[in-house]
């Protein structure tokens, strides 16, 4: 680190510096560094590593967008890399390019409506097999559903038999990236570790499967399938008509699991937990979904008629955004807001902190969805709410998430209403690879008379 002047930050220790207070409430930590030291707060992790939490929305638009060239991703994500290898989420400069460029198309607005109708089924299959009055952990539900409706959409119908394997790998694969990414000792993937096993063996279930279905598809091309890897497989490149090799296509299928499920989950439970504690909001959203569906079921065109549904997804992800913080670490010396920064820095943008801030957010602490529902965000600078990052990495799979949680939402919430049990204890956030809530949610599923 050289800086033209030292940027001030929380006090620590001599040698770890702050990481063990950050560790013990990240949250919080991160929080009360911006409301001491503003928009930018120097954090120490260890005697050598420097990190800058920015939390001027200008300045995030220039890590992001404007001079993002400087960065790349930083080095926490690489534990990714044991399970979606080289694919969109993990890739850098030219690569990433290119794979941004095959894989567009397919998460386009246009595109993506048709998957609207498996959404709306699975929820329903789900609700089939909910009974009024019993508790569920909605977490566990919400994970279920989010990864059943990612699966469908990459595969149709290839997977019928082998959804369960699916699942469960994914699921294996997923807790072994949370569990590498947070733990304070990096074991090498080599040692024969209980967990290190089982994730060996469902990567080669998974590939198993995985390439098995990609061999399939190749022999047999048929692009007006609809689903996602035909998609991917049908993709080429504008400049070059290139294609994807096998290798890359799986990489980008496990990419997706790992990016698009875990995150609408706990939008989706958080929302619920939202809703639960706050009667009138809950009140609105329900008078909403009955004059718009009286009781039917929705559809993909029902969506524009619930602005509110949309506002309360909004308001969750404000309140409790899935990702809760974007790191990126510097390539080359780069100038952000008149601070040098060099090499090796790791610059931290905060969603959470950011969506609190009480000059763009009135009552910043209250769950108020019909905040979105004027020119709020029009009023408020670029990059002071950005739940799904920006510029050129910022999130593909953003127009499917909306939809998906503001379709299952409209689903669920038109026939049950949640409440938490009435011994749950406080609900927390757990800042893991995602923000999700601590110890999961246990909820009372009432149907609505
Ligand atoms: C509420 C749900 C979601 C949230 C909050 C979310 C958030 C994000 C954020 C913040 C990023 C940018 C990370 C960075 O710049 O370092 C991102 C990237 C990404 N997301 Fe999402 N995401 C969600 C759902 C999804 C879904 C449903 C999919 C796929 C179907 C998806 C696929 C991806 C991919 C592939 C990337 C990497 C893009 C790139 O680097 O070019 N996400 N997401």
């Amino acid at each position: 680190m050289s800086l033209t002047t030292p940027i001030p930050g929380p006090k620590g220790l001599p040698l770890s510096g702050n990481l063990l207070a950050f560790r013990k409430d990240p949250l919080a930590f991160l929080m009360k560094a911006r409301q001491q030291y503003g928009d930018v707060a120097h954090i120490r992790f260890g005697p050598s590593r420097h990190v800058y939490l920015i939390s001027d929305p200008e300045q995030i638009k220039e890590v992001l967008l404007t001079k993002q060239s400087a960065f790349r991703k930083a080095k926490g994500l690489q534990t990714a890399k044991a399970v979606v290898g080289e694919g969109i989420l993990t890739s850098e400069g030219e690569k990433h390019m290119r794979q941004r460029r095959l894989m567009q198309p397919s998460f386009r607005k246009d595109r993506i409506g048709s998957y609207a109708e498996a959404m709306i089924d699975y929820g329903e299959k789900m609700l089939a097999s909910w009974k009024s009055g019993e508790t569920r952990d909605i977490m566990d539900d919400m994970m279920q559903l989010t990864l059943d409706i990612i699966t469908h959409t990459m595969f149709g119908t290839s997977i019928t038999n082998g959804v369960n394997d699916i699942s469960h790998a994914i699921d294996v694969g997923m807790k072994y990236v949370t569990h590498k990414a947070t733990s304070v000792i990096d074991i090498p993937e080599s040692f024969p570790t209980k967990s290190n096993l089982e994730f060996k063996q469902s990567a080669a279930t998974l590939d198993k499967v995985i390439f098995g279905i990609i061999e399939e598809r190749r022999k047999n091309p048929d692009a007006s399938r609809g689903d996602l890897l035909s998609m991917l497989l049908a993709a080429r490149d504008e400049e070059d008509g290139s294609g994807m090799s096998d290798q890359q296509v799986r990489d980008e299928v496990m990419t997706i699991f790992l990016a698009g499920h875990e995150t609408t989950a706990n939008t989706l439970s958080w929302t619920w937990y939202l809703l639960s504690q706050n009667p009138e909001a809950e009140k609105a959203f329900h008078e909403e979904l009955d004059q718009v569906l009286d009781g039917r079921r929705p559809t993909h065109s029902d969506l524009e008629k619930l602005p509110y549904t949309q506002h309360v997804v909004s308001e969750s992800m404000r309140l409790y955004p899935a990702a809760w913080a974007i790191n990126r670490e510097v390539q080359q010396e780069v100038e952000i807001g008149g601070n040098t920064y060099m090499p090796g820095d790791t610059l931290m943008m905060s969603q959470y902190v950011m969506h609190r801030r009480r000059d763009y957010f009135e009552e910043p602490e209250r769950f108020k969805p019909e905040r979105f529902a004027g020119d709020l965000l029009k009023k408020i600078p670029a990059f002071s709410y950005f739940p799904f990052g920006g510029g050129p990495r910022v999130c593909i799979g953003n127009n499917f998430a909306l939809m998906e949680a503001a379709l299952l939402l409209a689903t669920i919430g038109s026939r049950y209403t949640l409440r938490l049990t009435p011994d749950h204890p406080p609900v927390e956030p757990e800042p893991l690879v995602t923000l999700r809530p601590k110890g999961g949610l246990r909820m009372v599923v009432t149907a609505r008379g």
